[in-house]
C-alpha cells in the first residue's frame, strides 16, 4: 500500500503531518493489554461458531502470547505509521502468524474494539481506585480512633463555632469517601458492558454470539444498540465526574491539612517526607503534596469538562473525535491514584497537637450555644437565651475571657436561671458530651460511628 495503513482506495501517501496528528498509538498504547484480552475472546466466539479454524484459534492466542511479552519486555516494535495500538498489534500478529492473523478482523471493527479496550481499561482503573479509596477511609478510621476524646473548635465561615472532636471531623470525611465509593462502584456497572458486535456501526451479517463475548470478558451485559455501542463515552464522562468528587473531597481535606499545618493554627504536623523546603527561606517546611492535590483538582475538572464538551455535538455514530476520549480518562486515573496514594500514607502519618486544638476551641466561645441550651431547659424562650448569652460573650470579650472564667455573680447578671451547675455545661468536655445522638460529636456516638463504617468496610 502507497501509505503504510491504507490499501488501493488512495493514490497519494498520507501527509506527514495528517499521519502524526491523527495517530493515537503514542497513548493508546496504554490499552494494549486489553485490546489482546478483548481480540482473544473475540476470536473464541468466532471459533466457537464456526467462523475460525481451530488452528487459527491455536495460532493466534499463541501469536497474542508473544507479542504480550514483547509489549511487557518493552520490545515491541510500536509505529506511528500504523496509526494506533489496534492496527499495530493486529500487524505484528500477522507478521508473527500469517493468514490467521489476518482473519482475527472478521466481524469486528475498529470502533467497536476500541470501544471494548477503554471499558475493560476503565473497569480495571476503578478497580484499582476503588482499593485505594478503601485504604484512605482505613486510615482515617484509624486516626480518628486515637482522637474521640481530643477536642478542636468546629468552625463555620472559618470562625470558631462549636467545640468538637477531632475524630468527629474525620468521620465527616471518612463520609465522603464511603459515598464516593458507592458512586464508582454504580459507575463500573455501566463501564461494565460490551460494545463487541457492534461492528463499524450497524452489526455484522456473521452469526456471532455477542453473550458468550461478555462472558468471557466478564461483562456485566450488553451494550445493545449497534449505533449506541460504538459512539457511548458518557460512561467515560460519569467516571470523570465520579473522580471529580473525589478530588473535590481530597481537595476540601488538602485545605484543612494545609491551614492546621500553618503556624497560626499549629494543630497538626505532616511527616517530613510529605513536605518540601524552601530554597531561599530556611525555617519553611511547606505542605506540598496536600497544595498539590488542591491544584490537580482543577486538571481533573478540565477534563470532565473537555469529555462532555468532545461529545456534545457528535451525531451518531463513531466519530474521530472519539479518538480524544484518552488522554484525559488516562491523566484523571493517574492524578487520582496517586493522590490517593499519597494521602492514604500521609493521614497515617500525621502528629496531631492537642493542646493547641484544646486551647483555640477554648478561645472562641464555643460553648455559647451549650449556655443557651442551659437556660432553655431551665424554661427560657430560645430566643431570650439567644439574646442574654450574646450579651454575655460580649461582657466576657471586653474583659478579655472565656464564658467559663466569668464568676457566677457575673454570669446572673444575663440571667437570673444562672446556677452553679453552669459550668459543667461551659466545659468542652461537657459539650461534647451533651451531643450523644446518631451523627453527634460525643465520644460514645463517634465510637459507635466509627465501630459502623469498620464493619461495613469489613476491616
Ligand atoms: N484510534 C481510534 C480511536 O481511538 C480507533 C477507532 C478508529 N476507527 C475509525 N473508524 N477511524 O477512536
Amino acid at each position: 500500500s502507497p501509505n503504510g495503513r491504507w490499501s488501493g482506495r488512495f493514490s497519494e501517501p498520507v501527509d506527514e503531518l495528517v499521519k502524526r496528528f491523527t495517530a493515537s498509538v503514542l497513548f493508546d498504547r496504554r490499552l494494549a493489554l486489553f485490546d489482546i484480552q478483548g481480540s482473544l475472546a473475540h476470536a473464541r466466539m468466532l471459533s466457537e461458531v464456526g467462523l475460525l479454524a481451530a488452528s487459527d484459534l491455536a495460532a493466534i492466542e499463541a501469536g497474542m502470547a508473544r507479542i504480550r511479552e514483547e509489549i511487557e519486555s518493552d520490545r515491541f516494535p510500536w509505529s506511528v505509521d500504523l496509526e494506533d495500538v489496534h492496527m499495530n498489534i493486529e500487524r505484528r500478529l500477522t507478521e508473527l502468524i500469517g493468514e490467521a492473523g489476518k482473519r482475527l478482523h472478521t466481524a469486528r471493527s475498529r470502533n467497536d474494539q476500541v470501544a471494548t479496550d477503554v471499558r475493560l481499561w476503565l473497569r480495571d482503573a476503578i478497580d484499582q481506585i476503588q482499593a485505594r479509596v478503601r485504604a484512605l477511609r482505613i486510615a482515617l478510621l484509624d486516626l480518628a480512633e486515637q482522637h474521640t476524646e481530643t477536642i478542636m473548635p468546629g468552625f463555620t465561615h472559618l470562625q470558631v463555632a462549636q467545640p468538637v472532636s477531632f475524630a468527629h471531623h474525620l468521620m465527616a470525611y471518612q463520609e465522603m469517601f464511603a459515598r464516593d465509593q458507592a458512586r464508582l462502584a454504580d459507575c463500573r456497572r455501566r463501564v461494565n458492558r460490551l460494545p463487541l458486535g457492534a461492528a463499524a456501526l450497524a452489526g455484522t451479517t456473521y452469526p456471532i454470539r455477542r453473550e458468550r463475548v461478555a462472558e468471557l470478558l466478564g461483562f456485566e451485559g450488553l451494550c445493545e444498540n449497534s449505533l449506541d455501542a460504538v459512539s457511548d463515552r458518557d460512561f467515560a464522562i460519569e467516571f470523570t465526574a465520579c473522580a471529580s468528587l473525589v478530588m473535590m473531597h481530597l481537595s476540601r481535606l488538602s485545605e484543612e491539612l494545609i491551614l492546621w499545618m500553618s503556624p497560626r493554627f499549629d494543630f497538626i504536623r505532616l511527616a517530613d517526607r510529605f513536605c518540601t523546603g524552601s530554597s531561599i527561606m530556611p525555617q519553611k517546611k511547606n505542605p506540598d503534596v496536600p497544595e498539590l492535590v488542591r491544584g490537580k483538582t482543577g486538571r481533573v475538572y478540565g477534563h470532565l469538562m473537555g469529555l462532555l464538551t468532545l461529545m456534545k455535538a457528535q451525531p451518531l455514530a463513531y466519530n474521530k473525535d472519539n479518538q480524544e476520549d484518552k488522554e484525559p480518562l488516562f491523566d484523571t486515573v493517574d492524578t487520582l491514584l496517586d493522590a490517593l496514594t499519597l494521602f492514604a500514607d500521609m493521614m497515617g502519618a500525621i502528629t496531631v497537637n492537642t493542646q493547641a486544638m484544646r486551647q483555640a476551641a477554648r478561645e472562641g466561645y464555643a460553648t455559647a450555644t451549650d449556655l443557651a441550651d442551659y437556660l432553655v431547659k431551665k424554661g427560657v424562650p430560645f430566643r431570650d437565651a439567644h439574646e442574654a448569652v450574646a450579651r454575655a460573650v460580649r461582657h466576657a470579650e471586653a474583659k478579655g475571657c472565656d464564658l467559663a472564667d466569668l464568676p457566677l455573680e457575673e454570669l446572673r447578671q444575663f440571667s437570673p436561671v444562672i446556677d452553679a451547675d453552669v459550668f459543667a455545661v461551659l466545659t468542652l468536655e461537657g459539650s461534647l458530651a451533651a451531643r450523644n445522638h446518631l451523627g453527634g460529636t460525643a465520644p460514645a456516638a463517634v465510637r459507635a460511628a466509627i465501630a459502623r463504617a469498620r464493619a461495613t468496610l469489613g476491616a
